[in-house]
């Protein structure tokens, strides 16, 4: 029993082994070319011409495997191939790309300091350039000079311009020479023109100099001091005669009172038209 044991068990293997070796070509065999029956295999081996030749045309099998070729063939992509090299790179613009945080501090930074120094520059600019100002401290002007000295005379002898703090009064052209050898160029200008502009103010303490229509002199309410129709000082503890303006005709024949010059009174005893009063003082017993 055990010898023949040791005998079959060997001969099972090897048979056993076999059958899968021929099991694996048939499957091979018939997922390559179909599976012919046996009838249809023994009729392709004994195919012979009419006149008993053998025929010379494809055996079936060779008709199954040319048709699993064909079909293996129609069930394959054909990929055309593509153009593979390479395109060279080109960096983007950079306004199409967009702003980077760092563009937007930097051009914020820019900005902000451009934004400074422009503020800067106008405001030196401002300091620099010249004043625009009208009224008192700039030029003041008159009118013709002819129509000056009438409006004068309508006045009885004193003209206030209020924009320019200045009376303006006739220069008797009799003491023109007189005139041109205590009074500066700004001075004169006005004065040979027969007119001068004097500031209101006192030279003593300040206060606004009136007209007096009565001596026809000016003649100040505070302490008393006394000047002439020209504002040279005839009386009181003002240390001068008034304070008068730059003056100046222009190519019209207007007479400009340049209100941004003031020129000190003449000194004390400087009376060139030698006008007395014309009558009572405004100051009540005062006397020059
Ligand atoms: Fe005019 Fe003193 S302020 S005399």
């Amino acid at each position: 029993m055990g010898i023949a044991l040791s005998i079959a068990i060997p001969i099972i293997v090897v048979a056993a082994a076999i059958m899968l070796v021929a099991a694996a070509r048939r499957r091979e065999t018939m997922a390559a070319e179909g599976h012919l029956n046996r009838e249809t295999r023994r009729r392709d081996r004994g195919r012979v011409a009419v006149d008993g030749e053998p025929v010379a045309g494809p055996t079936g099998r060779e008709v199954e495997r040319a048709a699993v070729v064909a079909r293996q063939s129609a069930g394959t992509e054909v990929v055309e191939a593509v153009d593979a090299s390479v395109e060279e790179w080109t960096p983007p613009h950079p306004e199409m790309v967009g702003v980077s945080r760092r563009q937007f501090l930097n051009r914020s930074t820019v900005a902000m300091m451009g934004f400074g120094l422009s503020g800067f520059g106008a405001a030196c600019i401002a300091f620099l350039w010249p004043p625009f100002v009208t009224g008192f401290g700039a030029d003041v002007n008159v009118g013709l000079v002819d129509d000056v000295k009438s409006r004068i005379k309508d006045e009885n002898g004193f003209l206030y311009i209020p924009e320019g703090r200045a009376w303006v009064t006739e220069y008797p052209q009799a003491a023109l020479q007189k005139a041109q050898n205590v009074y500066s160029a700004p001075e004169l200008a006005g004065i040979e023109s027969g007119l001068i502009a004097l500031f209101q103010k006192c030279p003593h303490l300040g206060c606004r100099v009136p007209s007096c229509l009565t001596s026809q002199w000016f003649e100040c309410p505070c302490h008393g001091s006394r000047y002439n129709q020209v504002g040279e000082k005839r009386g009181g503890p003002a240390p001068r005669g008034m304070d008068r303006f730059a003056m100046s005709v222009n190519s019209k024949g207007e007479f400009i009172i340049r209100t941004g010059t003031i020129i000190q009174g003449p000194p004390i005893g400087v009376n060139t038209t030698g006008q007395e009063p014309e009558g009572p003082s405004c100051l009540g017993g005062a006397s020059h």
